[in-house]
């Protein structure tokens, strides 16, 4: 190995001197070409030994995120809640849950975010709210009651038949009978999750409120929830059942028809609303605030809507389409990157691999290659044009968890889908610092709310942070250079070699000339790839390596690049 690879993170620290004119250029809009980490609170780190992570437990580690290249944190629902659904059911949207801290403990975390350049991201759940919720405890108190039509309320079509076919996202019928009032609400997740009533113009106004709160006490954005599902057929018209070629319903994880969400989901007025928390992100210019959508669409002119016909809508739909083709598919990766820089406008792509609802990385690993394979995925994910989501723990390579027993489940989807669907458990297992028992997640012997997977003992921040070769040092560097390369941060993307079905290449150039070239080898066989130097658009042979999968050779040539099994190179053009 002729260079080695402290002297590439030395190339990337050098890079970053001269980086001081482009950052000040960027902080217009700060989440172009941002990292935004994502933290399941419960999970990163538990500073009262309690087995639960908490606020105190995050601002302690900021220097950590910051060493990540870490723009902004998106947090999972910190709010007080039941926690059925682990904070996305919230009983009070302006006040911390007691298990996480305080408001004092939150805004001590925004003001030493800031100091570190970290802006943080709340989630915030429209679509529906707990039903401990004082707003629904009045609603379900009479049928005259003021906020009774703040939810969705209907008559069942029959003694013990609900109003009609719709199906909770989380098993089952969407309706819930109440018997004091003799009739059915509706819920879209669980049945302690009820659907508010967009209809109501009080419900919108109490949500801008809260819009507002945040922004007052300092977040830079919101991560929309389940934004798609606001509203609903108000003829309350079934849904269309899915079927098979041969005419059959299909049947999902729970033992349900399949349905099309054609009546509860992406319903005229989304687009209204999200107008709406645009306009009120907006009238903070200071501050400004990003709207991050969960934007489960099927296409990139699906998604290129919720930015909105004049972007006056989300500044950052996630495109949960690149990340989530769960198979090394080389066309279908070219192809839906290739959408998302031609079909968006000039708008931001913001690609995501995995989160707190469906499996981590490894879900594409061969179980021989998986470190390789790791390095493949966030090369794609971050080195590609957009701003780039990451999931707690990926970085240092934390894998899916799944309980093997339906005793030990704790989220209720794995309850009612076991052992079809068993939950999201896996992914949201608690951070790995330390090869310690508890990993350094909580003081050991404590019961943490998961339990520690076995991998920690390899897999740890501390061990990893030494080492030149590990996923963590490998992330650390991308992260920098997607800040800090001026070709990686604001360059424009076109993908290379098009009938390649076996190595995704392409090329980013940025306004001043420079350009990178990344290539990803998708298979577990060695492979070799050629570049014309006119195609590039560069007269020169020559390339530097600024990142390359370690115990790799420097490419001597652009026309013959050999790649190990998944192997990755970021050249740039000289
Ligand atoms: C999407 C969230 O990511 C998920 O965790 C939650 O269960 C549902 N929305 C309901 O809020």
């Amino acid at each position: 190995m002729r260079r080695h690879w402290t002297c590439m993170i030395g190339l990337a620290a050098g890079l970053a001197l001269c980086s001081g004119a482009l950052n000040a250029a960027a902080a217009q809009r700060w989440w172009k070409g941002a990292l935004i980490y994502e933290i399941y609170p419960r999970s990163f780190q538990d500073s009262n030994g309690d087995g639960i992570g908490d606020l105190n437990g995050i601002t302690g580690r900021l220097d950590y995120i910051k060493s990540l290249g870490i723009d902004a944190i998106w947090l999972t629902p910190i709010y007080p809640s039941p926690q059925v659904d682990f904070g996305y059911d919230i009983a009070d949207y302006q006040s911390v849950d007691p298990k996480y801290g305080t408001l004092k403990d939150f805004d001590r975390l925004v003001a030493e975010a800031k100091k570190r350049n970290i802006r943080i991201i709340m989630d915030l759940v429209l679509n529906h709210t707990s039903d401990m919720h004082p707003w629904f405890v009045a609603s379900a108190s009479s049928r005259n009651n003021p906020k009774r039509e703040w939810y969705v309320w209907r008559d069942g079509k029959a003694a013990g038949v609900p109003p009609n076919n719709w199906q909770s996202a989380f098993g089952h019928s969407a309706w819930q009978y109440d018997a004091k009032t003799s009739q059915y609400y509706y819920h879209k997740f669980y049945a302690q999750q009820p659907d508010l009533n967009w209809r109501n113009p009080a419900v919108q106004n109490a949500m801008y409120d809260v819009e507002r709160f945040w922004i007052r006490r300092g977040v830079a954005g919101f991560r929309l929830d389940a934004i798609t599902t606001l509203y609903e057929d108000p003829k309350l018209r079934d849904e269309t059942i899915v079927r098979d070629k041969a005419g059959r319903p299909e049947i999902n994880a729970f033992g349900d028809p399949r349905l099309a969400n054609d009546r509860t989901d992406n319903m005229p007025g989304v687009h209204d609303v999200l107008r709406k928390l645009r306009q009120v992100a907006d009238s903070y210019p200071a501050q400004q605030v990003v709207l991050i959508g969960e934007t489960w669409v099927g296409s990139v002119g699906e998604l290129r809507k919720m930015y909105g016909v004049h972007n006056d809508e989300l500044q950052l739909p996630m495109d949960l389409q690149v990340g989530f083709i769960d198979k090394f598919d080389t066309p279908r990766f070219r192809m839906l990157i290739n959408d998302a820089e031609t079909g968006i406008g000039s708008n931001e792509p913001l690609f995501v691999l995995d989160n707190h609802d469906r499996p981590r990385w490894d879900r594409y690993g061969d179980g021989v290659h998986n470190a390789d394979i790791g390095r493949v995925l966030s090369t794609v994910i971050i080195a590609s044009r957009g701003t780039a989501m990451y999931y707690y723990g990926d970085e240092i390579g934390m894998v899916t968890s799944t309980p093997a027993r339906k005793q030990d489940v704790r989220d209720p989807v794995g309850i009612t889908g076991w052992p079809k669907e068993k939950g999201r458990d896996g992914e949201r297992t608690p951070m790995q610092w330390t090869a310690a028992p508890n990993a350094g997640f909580s003081p050991p012997g404590v019961k943490t709310w998961l339990p520690i997977p076995p991998g920690s003992v390899k897999a740890n921040v501390a061990s990893e942070s030494g080492r030149s070769d590990s996923m963590l040092t490998w992330f650390r560097v991308l992260g920098r250079l997607k800040h800090d390369n001026a070709a990686l941060r604001e360059g424009d993307e076109t993908m290379l070699n098009p009938g390649d079905a076996n190595v995704l290449s392409w090329l980013r150039k940025a306004p001043d000339g420079s350009a990178v070239v990344a290539i990803c080898n998708f298979t577990a066989k060695p492979q070799m790839v050629r570049f014309d130097p006119k195609m590039l658009g560069t007269g020169s042979r020559i390339a530097a390596t600024l990142l390359k999968t370690p115990g790799t050779e420097d490419p001597v040539l652009l026309s013959a690049i050999p790649l190990k099994p998944f192997g990755v190179y970021l050249l740039q053009l000289r």
